[in-house]
């Protein structure tokens, strides 16, 4: 391995990445949603192909216009269920699963087979949500010896050092390798080029910090997976 972003430093690295946000249905036409557009988890698959890896996308509703000539292998999935388990099923042999998918928290309890009525619902409605399962809490318990695992904390917390409390309290909860902290919120984070990150390690200690393009943000991601898989 060489410099920092070297073409090939990850050769031969089986690397999964999901991003998007995942849409979860409750009837034929309607999903509850979020606004992550899929845009850094695609930068970074795109930069870890540059480097030489092999890489599965696993796709929560990107637009394919997005994932077009990646040099991946795409898988799309809708729901964080869907998402689950393709994700499981690409970490059992990867070397590398990076998590910047913006995963659903709840679902709608129930799926109804056909539209929604409004007048079954009045001039107010309620839709009951259950926990998804959490993906990145389940890789990390069933995490193989040499195996990385990426968090990716969005969160619309302003002050910095607020927000690495919030990253702290969330890698203590979920021990990945890695959490990057990305600021986000009504103006910043989605559907935009820039990004600002601060990476965390179990323990909390920032190991880097940077704001850039979601291009740069891929490269300093990558540059930190390459040192650890040494
Ligand atoms: N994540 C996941 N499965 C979920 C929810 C989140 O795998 N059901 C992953 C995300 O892909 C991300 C990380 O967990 O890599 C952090 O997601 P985030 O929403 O920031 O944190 P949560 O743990 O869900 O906590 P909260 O939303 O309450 O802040
Ligand atoms: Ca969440």
């Amino acid at each position: 391995t060489g410099a920092r972003g070297d073409q090939g430093d990850l050769a031969g690295v089986r690397v999964v990445v999901s991003a998007g946000g995942t849409r979860e249905p409750f009837d034929p036409v309607r999903f509850v949603g979020n606004r992550s557009s899929g845009r850094q988890g695609v930068a970074i698959a795109a930069d870890a192909v540059r480097r030489g890896a092999t890489v599965t996308l696993v796709a929560a509703n990107v637009d394919t216009g997005l994932t077009a000539g990646l040099g991946a292998t795409v898988v799309p999935v809708g729901s964080a269920r869907e998402l689950a388990h393709a994700v499981h099923a690409a970490a059992t042999d990867a070397d590398v699963v990076v998590m910047t998918a913006a995963v659903a928290d709840y679902r709608p309890a129930e799926v109804r087979p056909d539209k929604l009525k409004k007048d079954e619902q009045g001039d107010t409605m309620t839709l009951e949500l259950v926990r998804n399962p959490d993906v990145l809490a389940d890789l990390v318990r069933a995490r193989r010896t040499g195996q990385i695992v990426v968090g990716f904390a969005a969160e619309t917390e302003p002050d910095r050092d607020a927000r690495i409390a919030l990253g702290r309290a969330k890698i203590t909860r979920k021990p990945a390798d890695l959490l990057v902290v990305n600021h986000v919120g009504w103006d910043a984070g989605f559907e935009r080029e820039e990004n600002a990150i601060e990476v965390l390690v179990p323990g909390g200690e920032v190991v880097r910090e940077t704001s850039g393009s979601k291009a740069d943000v891929a490269t300093a991601v990558l540059d930190l997976v390459a040192t650890a898989l040494t």
